[in-house]
Order: structure tokens, then C-alpha cells, then sequence
């Protein structure tokens, strides 16, 4: 029982950043940096701690944080309605540029 548990795991991790990879694939940085403008009126270098900085942020929890935004699984109404608005594409695109930034 515990075995089939384990292997189940398995399976949905290689599962998920196989997926994440796909998703990673169809993002550009550049596009990323021009998408981004919106974002750092909220999100600065600085930030104080109600607006976490997202400077350096891990790619693939971005795209689980985004997505879980975009399908309100995360609260905030802000960031529900940003993530609405961006597809795949864009999603990657700002997850690799923010993932550059120091
Ligand atoms: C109007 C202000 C505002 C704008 C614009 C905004 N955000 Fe946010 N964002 C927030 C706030 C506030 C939170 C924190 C929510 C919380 O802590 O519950 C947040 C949280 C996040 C998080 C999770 C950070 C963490 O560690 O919890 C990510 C990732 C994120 N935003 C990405 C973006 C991206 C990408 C954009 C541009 C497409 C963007 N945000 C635009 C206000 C904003």
C-alpha cells in the first residue's frame, strides 16, 4: 500500500514538471520584460511586506502560483484578476524574466 502511494507520487511529480516544462517552453524573456511593466507598479525590488518582492522568484512556483491565482484556488482578488488575463504563454514569458532578476 504504502509502495503504490510512493509510486503514485512519483508518477505525479515526473507528471507535473514535465508539464511545467512544456509550459516554461512557450515563454520568451523578452516578451516577459515588456509584460512585466504592470506588474512592478505593485511588485518593487523593495518591497514592503504586504507586496512581496518577486525578483529571483523559483520558475516553476511561479507558474504554480499564477495558475492557482488564475483559477482563485489563492485568494487575493488582485492577483485573481491579473492571472485571469494572461495565458500560457504570457505566464511563462513573465516567470522566466522575473526568475533573471536579481
Ligand atoms: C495592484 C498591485 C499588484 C499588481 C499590479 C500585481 N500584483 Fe502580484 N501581488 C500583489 C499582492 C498584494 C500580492 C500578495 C498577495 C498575498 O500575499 O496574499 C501579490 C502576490 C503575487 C505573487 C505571489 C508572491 C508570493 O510570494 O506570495 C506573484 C508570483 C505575483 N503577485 C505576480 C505578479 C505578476 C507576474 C504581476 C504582473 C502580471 C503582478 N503580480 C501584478 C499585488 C499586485
Amino acid at each position: 500500500m504504502k509502495f503504490l502511494l510512493f509510486i503514485s507520487t512519483l508518477i505525479f511529480l515526473t507528471k507535473t514538471s514535465y508539464s511545467d516544462e512544456k509550459m516554461l517552453a512557450l515563454g520568451d524573456k523578452e516578451y516577459g520584460q515588456h509584460l512585466a511593466g504592470e506588474c512592478v507598479t505593485c511588485h518593487k525590488a523593495n518591497s514592503d511586506k504586504a507586496i512581496p518582492s518577486i525578483n529571483g522568484y523559483d520558475k516553476e512556483v511561479f507558474l504554480t502560483v499564477m495558475l492557482a491565482y488564475k483559477n482563485k484556488e489563492m485568494e487575493n482578488p488582485v492577483m485573481q484578476m491579473i492571472a485571469g488575463r494572461l495565458d500560457n504563454e504570457q505566464i511563462a514569458s513573465l516567470a522566466l524574466y522575473f526568475n533573471s532578476l536579481k
